[in-house]
């Protein structure tokens, strides 16, 4: 029996493994309110880490990324399926003090994201969702 249940907790972890996916690196997003973003490997390599930048169309917000306003860098980690990002919105031309950080999991050429945008002007913090699909 106790053979059995270390074989079956074996076979278990290996298929999660096997289907749990990563974040391809480098890779090209676009979310389901237009905005863009781009992720890189850092330098140096640092396992989980990555790097990127971040165009936002998303309407309603003060920012809006065009070719005059430069793109705003991301920071990241993914660990297996999960990922987190943060974008300060301030790219030295346009600074809006505010800061998003996103949470979400990848599965195929889809990441779900759950968001809060935090900053002294902007309280209680906005929360939203993103869809984002790797491209093209
Ligand atoms: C701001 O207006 O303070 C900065 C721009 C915030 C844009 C938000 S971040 C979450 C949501 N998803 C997007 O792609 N853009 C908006």
């Amino acid at each position: 029996m106790f053979r059995f249940i270390v074989g079956f907790l074996v076979f278990a972890g290996a298929s999660v493994s096997a289907f749990a996916q990563s974040l391809p690196i480098p890779s090209y997003w676009l979310n389901q309110r237009g905005s863009e973003m781009k992720l890189y490997p850092v330098n140096p390599p640092s396992p989980g880490s990555f790097t990127g930048v971040y165009l936002n169309h998303a309407a309603g917000f003060k920012i809006q990324s065009s070719p005059t306003n430069p793109p705003y860098s991301v920071t990241g980690h993914a660990s297996s399926a999960n990922v987190t990002f943060t974008v300060v919105w301030n790219n030295g031309v346009q600074n809006c003090n505010s800061t998003t950080v996103w949470h979400g999991h990848v599965n195929g050429r889809t990441m779900k994201t759950h968001w809060v945008l935090t900053g002294p002007g902007i309280v209680p913090p906005l929360r939203g969702t993103d869809i984002f699909q790797q491209q093209p």
